[in-house]
């Protein structure tokens, strides 16, 4: 723990539930390591109170903030500037306090795109399909959009929620062609064959549907295909073990998660957040 003065300031998590989140101990880290004046506070807010809790942010200069489910998209009716990819995405996950002036950020999808280079993927100019449409897909599919993918497949079981993806998508970011298609393993199958990367959104294979996985008949998959699962508890989903078995490189949610932590962190404090916290976090429980 970093030891706390009199001038630390605070920066924190706002969401419910958020007992079980990694980012405290992440930001913490840092903040000790660099010898940073601010602490990192997890604050879980109840229905009804992101006013309130967002008022008091400013009213004790916290210097900054992530927001966590389910307060994402609400958080935007009370910031005061927005930047273009957050608006885009539709929802805020980091916000900066600028002498009392909040700045939303969303760095869900930057950090999945952090993660994919550091594998050393490279999605720029190739298709893309999506399982799932959610909050996390939406993120992810506007990010590798505007970081020129060519062409972005959303395949979901309500097909009104891949389309407002897909939607967006066309409106925003017209150089990337989005298409949505119901989730259909004939369809997958078709889809699949020229794709190069494929990405689980959905929370199918976390701990409740361990032995589940999206795709029943790994056939429709390639060798080619990279496929990335965001889930990262467990760090192996079914999919992905799937996928490594017929050849396929992986990639599971923890990258994600550390980069768009990453990348908060430098908003906040104009600072790389040091890379063996990166590389512990990276680590942790492999
Ligand atoms: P998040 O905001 O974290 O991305 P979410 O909003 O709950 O999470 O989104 C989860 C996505 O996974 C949704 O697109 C959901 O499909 P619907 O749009 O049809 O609700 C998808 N999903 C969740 N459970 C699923 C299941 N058992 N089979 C297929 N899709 C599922």
């Amino acid at each position: 723990m970093n030891s706390i003065s009199g001038s630390t300031r605070l920066i924190s998590i706002l969401g419910n539930p958020v007992k079980h989140s990694k980012s405290p101990s992440m930001h913490n880290n840092s903040f000790e390591k660099l010898h940073l004046d601010f602490a990192y506070m997890a604050f879980e807010i109840e229905a009804g109170k992101v006013e309130k809790a967002i008022e008091a942010m400013k009213t004790l200069k916290a210097k900054g903030f992530n927001i966590t489910m389910p307060y994402k998209e609400e958080v935007m009716e009370f910031l005061d500037e927005i930047d273009r990819e957050a608006r885009i995405i539709g929802s805020v996950n980091t916000v900066l306090n600028e002498g009392g002036k909040l700045i939303g950020y969303n760095t869900d999808g930057k950090g999945f795109v952090k993660a994919l280079e550091e594998k050393g993927v490279v999605f720029k100019d190739k298709k893309i399909v999506i399982i799932g449409a959610g909050g996390a897909a939406r993120a992810i599919a506007v990010q590798l959009a505007l970081d020129t993918a060519k062409e972005i497949v959303i395949a979901n079981r309500t097909i009104e929620n891949a389309k407002t993806i897909s939607d967006i998508i066309n409106k925003n970011v017209p150089k990337t062609k989005a298409r949505s298609i119901i989730l259909d393993e004939e369809k997958l199958k078709e889809e699949l064959r020229d794709a190069k990367i494929l990405i689980n959104t959905t929370s199918i294979g976390m701990k409740e549907t361990i032995d589940k996985s999206v795709i029943e008949n790994t056939k429709i998959l390639h060798k080619d295909l990279f496929v990335a699962d965001i889930i990262y508890d467990p760090q192996k989903t079914k999919l992905l073990s799937q996928a490594e078995n017929i050849g396929c490189k992986t990639m599971n949610g923890l990258g994600m998660l550390v980069y768009q932590g990453a990348i908060a962190f430098k908003i906040w404090t104009g600072i790389d957040m040091p890379e063996s916290v990166i590389e512990d976090m990276l680590c942790e429980s492999r």
